[in-house]
């Protein structure tokens, strides 16, 4: 699959996973981080060369301050234990989101991880966390402004150069898991021409075969872009 280079992961319904087990919402949270690894390795085998996981949104400091807490801590756990195994398998990974309301420690432990991987080619891993589609633009459109650049000169180039994303091909696929139909302010600007693919399983349990199903799936579309008979970019 040669065309499909960047696929972009909503990781949904790790609540609801806990919920029919019985579990507590952490527990859920806890066993969806631990399914990262086993999809960005399968990712690898299909020579995917970037992946993005929306772990956590800019709306969702609105939920309990418990819940917020234990997602923090979850992330602060997983870069401690997973960074020096993705390192190894030659993972480049990179935050994707606002660094400046995470925690000190946090935003130290995320500097350092990308510091780290920052030279590895096998597979580029975007985490996007505290991420929200609205403010990226709004930051991206802020940093036009500071840098005077003349209102002719501003094209759809410039702000893609302004976003998180920059330098980073649009995702091909997004894949929402769980069963929603929404993009939740996940990636507004990068999608425009995404192929969109909804999984009803639970993120926690979305396993190889899922994507593999994802996968197939996408490489039956028939891109156009607008036009009358493209299919690969
Ligand atoms: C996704 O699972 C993880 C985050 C949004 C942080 P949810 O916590 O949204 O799970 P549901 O939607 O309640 O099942
Ligand atoms: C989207 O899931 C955000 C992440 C997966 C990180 P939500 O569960 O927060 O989205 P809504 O509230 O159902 O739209
Ligand atoms: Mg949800």
């Amino acid at each position: 699959m040669s065309d499909l280079k960047h696929v972009a992961i909503i990781m949904d319904g790790n609540g609801r996973w806990a919920e029919e087990k019985g579990l507590s919402r952490t527990e859920g949270h806890i066993a969806g981080t631990q399914n990262i690894r086993r999809v960005v390795r399968q990712l690898i085998v299909n020579d995917v060369q970037y992946v993005t996981l929306y772990a956590f949104s800019t709306e969702n400091w609105d939920r309990p301050v418990d819940e917020v807490d234990s997602l923090l801590q979850i992330l602060s756990d997983s870069i401690v234990n997973e960074t020096a195994e993705m390192n190894d398998e030659g993972v480049r990974i990179r935050h994707l989101g606002r660094i400046d309301r995470l925690p000190e420690r946090l935003q130290k432990a995320i500097e350092e991880s990308v510091d780290l991987t920052s030279q590895n080619t096998v597979i580029n891993l975007n985490v996007a966390f505290d991420y929200g589609g609205r403010d990226e633009i709004v930051q991206a459109v802020r940093r036009i402004v500071d840098s005077n650049v003349k209102f002719e000169d501003i094209t759809e180039e410039t702000l893609s150069s302004g976003l998180y994303t920059a330098g980073m091909p649009d995702p091909d696929l997004i894949i929402r898991t769980a069963g929603e139909m929404r993009i939740s302010n996940f990636m507004i600007w990068q999608a425009s021409y995404s192929e969109y693919y909804s999984s009803p399983v639970c993120w926690p349990d979305f396993d190889e075969l899922e994507l593999n199903n994802a996968l197939s799936e996408y490489s039956r579309r028939r891109r156009k872009f607008g036009s009358l008979n493209k299919t690969v970019t």
